[in-house]
Parts: C-alpha cells; sequence; structure tokens
C-alpha cells in the first residue's frame, strides 16, 4: 500500500460528491470545508447540530464511513476512497421534515406519552416503539462492515495504567515505569495531545511551541522506552470489580491495573443560552483544532464569548487565520478583557469590539446567522457564522470519580465530597494528575513525581 504525501490530497466521496482532504485532515473538517454545516440532528427534536467539540466528547459528528454508523468524524481522518454519509433526517439530513416535533414542542414536551396514554398502556408501548424508530441512530453496520470491525480480548497485566497521554500523561508514565513497574498508557490519537497538536501548526500560534517541544520530547521518551506499553484507545468506564476495558483498532484490553493514573485533561464548558447546540456554535478547542490541526477555515465573521483570558488568545488565532472578529463578549464581573496579555499582537484593537455583557441567543434556521448580545440592558443582534465559546474549562475527572464511586460505595460520598478536592488524596491506588486534577499549569516535574510514586506502590 502506498502512502499520500502530506503536501497531496485525497478523496472520499459525501453523499454523492466527491470531496478532498488533506491526509490526516478530519472527515467533519472536510465536510464543513465543502460548505455543509449539518453533520447529524439531535434525537428526539431532530434539531440540526455541527462541529462542536473537535474531540469526540459532544457526540454531535457521528456518520456512517464505508457502512459503518456511529463513526465520530471530527477526530476520524480521512485516508482516501470512504463513502461517507450523514445518519438521521427524513427525506435528507439539511431538510428534516421530522424537524416539525421540535416547532410543536409545546405540545410533545420530555415525557409527553407517560401523560397522554397513562390508562392505555397498550398505545404507549406503540408510541413508545415509533419513537424508538424515529429517535434511534438505528442502522446496523453493513455485513462488509461488521466483519471489518472483528475485534479480539486481550487481558493487561501492567501494574500501571495511565490514561491520557499528554504532557502530564507522558511525564506520569515515565515516573511510574522509572520506579521499576510496567505501565500501559492509553491515549486516543498521536501522543503529546493537544500541545503535541498545535505543534505542527506553530504559523497559528508561536506561543504554544514550548509546551509543545516539551511534549513531543515527553512522547518520544514514552515511546522508546520498554516498560511502557502504548494503546492508542479509550477507556470505556470504570466497573465495580476494579475492570477498566480500553477499546482499541481491533482490540479489547481488560485491564485491571494495581494503580490508575487519570491524565485525561479538561473539557470545554457550553454558553447556557437558546440556540447553544446550533451548528456554527463552536467550543474553543474544536477552533484550535480546526485552525491548527485540520487546516480549515470555514467562517467569515467571528463572535468570541469568553470569561477570560481564552477569549482574547482565541480571537488572535482566528484573526490569524483569516476571520473577522466582530466582537469579543465579557461576561460580566471578569476582569479588563481589553489588558494587553503579554505577548499578543493588536490588542490594542480589542477595546473596540469588546463588549461587557451577556450572549442571549444564537440565531439561524440550519447554521448560525447571528448572535444577540445584551450590553447594558440593550440587545443588539450582530451577524456571524461562527460563535466562539471560549469559557473557562473543567476538569475531564469521570474516570477518577468513577473510581472514586466504586470505592467508596456510595454516590452521596462522590457528590458531597469531591467538589474542588483532590480526588487521588482520598482513594487508594488512584492518582490524578493535570488539568484534569485542576492544576492549572502544565507541571511535568510534578506529573513524573507522582507516577514515580505511583510505579512504587506509594502513591494514593
Ligand atoms: S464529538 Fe465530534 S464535534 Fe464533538
Amino acid at each position: 500500500m502506498t502512502s499520500a504525501h502530506p503536501d497531496e490530497s485525497v478523496a472520499f466521496t459525501f453523499e454523492g460528491r466527491t470531496l478532498s482532504a488533506r491526509p490526516g485532515q478530519s472527515i467533519a473538517s472536510a465536510i464543513l470545508q465543502s460548505g455543509t454545516p449539518v453533520l447529524t440532528r439531535s434525537f428526539k427534536y431532530r434539531r440540526p447540530r455541527g462541529y462542536t467539540c473537535g474531540y469526540d466528547i459532544c457526540g454531535n459528528c457521528p456518520v456512517t464511513v464505508n457502512g459503518l454508523p456511529g463513526v465520530t468524524s471530527c477526530t476520524t481522518p480521512v485516508r482516501g476512497g470512504e463513502v461517507v454519509r450523514r445518519e438521521r433526517g427524513w427525506p435528507s439530513t439539511d431538510r428534516d421534515l421530522l424537524r416539525a416535533t421540535d416547532l410543536l414542542v409545546r405540545f410533545v414536551p420530555a415525557g409527553f406519552q407517560f401523560r397522554l396514554f397513562r390508562s392505555r398502556p397498550r398505545l404507549a408501548h406503540l408510541a413508545e416503539k415509533v419513537m424508538a424508530r424515529i429517535a434511534g441512530a438505528g442502522r446496523f453496520p453493513t455485513p462488509q462492515a461488521a466483519r471489518a470491525v472483528r475485534t479480539r480480548t486481550e487481558v493487561d497485566a501492567a501494574d500501571v495504567l495511565v490514561v491520557g497521554g499528554g504532557l502530564s500523561g507522558c511525564a506520569a508514565a515515565l515516573g511510574a515505569a522509572g520506579s521499576g513497574s510496567s505501565v500501559t498508557l492509553v491515549h486516543p490519537g498521536p501522543l503529546g495531545g493537544r500541545a503535541n497538536a498545535r505543534d505542527s501548526v506553530v504559523t497559528y500560534d508561536q506561543e504554544t511551541a514550548p509546551a509543545a517541544e516539551l511534549a513531543g520530547r515527553l512522547a518520544s521518551a514514552v515511546l522508546a522506552h520498554r516498560d511502557i506499553r502504548v494503546v492508542d484507545g479509550r477507556v470505556m468506564s470504570y466497573f465495580e470489580t476494579g475492570l477498566i476495558p480500553v477499546v482499541a483498532d481491533g482490540l479489547v484490553l481488560e485491564c485491571r491495573p494495581k494503580h490508575l493514573v487519570v491524565a485525561t485533561g479538561s473539557y470545554d464548558v457550553p454558553g447556557l443560552f437558546p440556540g447553544n447546540d446550533k451548528p456554527g456554535v463552536v467550543l474553543a478547542d474544536g477552533v484550535s483544532r480546526l485552525l491548527r490541526v485540520d487546516r480549515v477555515v470555514p467562517w467569515r465573521r467571528a463572535v468570541v464569548m469568553t470569561d477570560g483570558d481564552r477569549g482574547s488568545a482565541l480571537a488572535d488565532q482566528l484573526e490569524r487565520a483569516g476571520v473577522e472578529v466582530v466582537a469579543i463578549v465579557v461576561q460580566e464581573g471578569v476582569g479588563d478583557p481589553s489588558e494587553p496579555r503579554p505577548g499578543s499582537a493588536g490588542r490594542q484593537a480589542d477595546g473596540d469590539r469588546v463588549l461587557r455583557g451577556t450572549v442571549r441567543a444564537a440565531r439561524g434556521a440550519r447554521a448560525l446567522r447571528a448572535v444577540d448580545v445584551e450590553v447594558e440592558g440593550r440587545v443588539r443582534t450582530i451577524r456571524a457564522d461562527l460563535l466562539c465559546v471560549a469559557l473557562a474549562p473543567r476538569p475531564a475527572n469521570d474516570l477518577a470519580l468513577q473510581q472514586q464511586y466504586v470505592a467508596a460505595g456510595t454516590p452521596q460520598a462522590v457528590v458531597g465530597g469531591w467538589a474542588g478536592a483532590d480526588l487521588s488524596a482520598s482513594t487508594p491506588g488512584l492518582s490524578v494528575v493535570g488539568s484534569a486534577a485542576g492544576w492549572t499549569s502544565e507541571d511535568p516535574d510534578r506529573a513524573r513525581a507522582v507516577g514515580a510514586a505511583a510505579g512504587s506502590g506509594q502513591g494514593k
């Protein structure tokens, strides 16, 4: 098999059209580039959904690839020759007649069938069937696609399981292996996490180069280490028996490590306003990924919504990519957003377009057309095809919470005790590092020390 040169383009078929992409560019980004913002429809009310998070978190981008449904298009690269289809919508994803359910939402609110058919169980059963049919993603893989995804199961015997291969995860894995433990590190895609991904497109963000360089060095050291097994895959969950299944390409790993190190980074959080699920409303990391990794710029005019300094950084990136940033909406109560950031070019101009206010709504039928912003009691409608939501991220510590829940045996112990707490301090066999632990800056030495303690059996 010959592989394409990075500068060559590869072609794939999208609903009868031939689209081209750079090798490695995500399927979602190539579809967006072709002028198609709607990637799917929501299950129940059939609201249009599009590229949102860029990191397989939100579930807004599943497509069918070569007969296999439910493929996450924002993280699946184009290899060339694929046949890609969207999955929901009748007669098409762009024009879905079942969208009427959203317009009639007053008459069919959530759980309406339970009230409507309360005294008619047979009808209720029938209605459930019809709704399941309408709502379900509902297609099985074709026989060929099912054959292509056959998997084998293997038991992983490593002492330490590190989940997350960003800067902190790599450092922790090296620390654990350095103290004599066998280590399995699970991470989807190239090691180094988002910092490393930025390395390949430093044109857009020179400031991340030091973190990217360091992440690259740590990733190389991990890959070269004979006691660290690197698995390109994802953890499914933490089960009661201590089982942590890992799903990789053609492989399911059964892991029961003596020590779990959670290094899963952080999530962007969505803004709370009507229309926040509309195609064109994109979370900050998703915007960065499209610009830096996929090198696709599908927008012309952007509004950036922020509660801190991330908004200015995103505005910089968008402008360098040729997008006009018409407003930076800063939530009330945040420090002075027009203060120049260290190393940030052109910040003096920010004063003109910074609006202290609140995003009230995202407008547009199928995709974003305008943003309503309330400033000093007046609502302004600003035309834009991108609303970049750059709010403070939250730790992606779900796996640690699951482990803690299993250890505690009661959800109350977790719900009452976890907020702002150091999860690893109270749970034997668990460590949390990096932004998953709420660290506000990268600290590879600290992560390596935590990994070393985990590997030597001292870690908590
Ligand atoms: S999961 Fe693909 S855009 Fe969120």
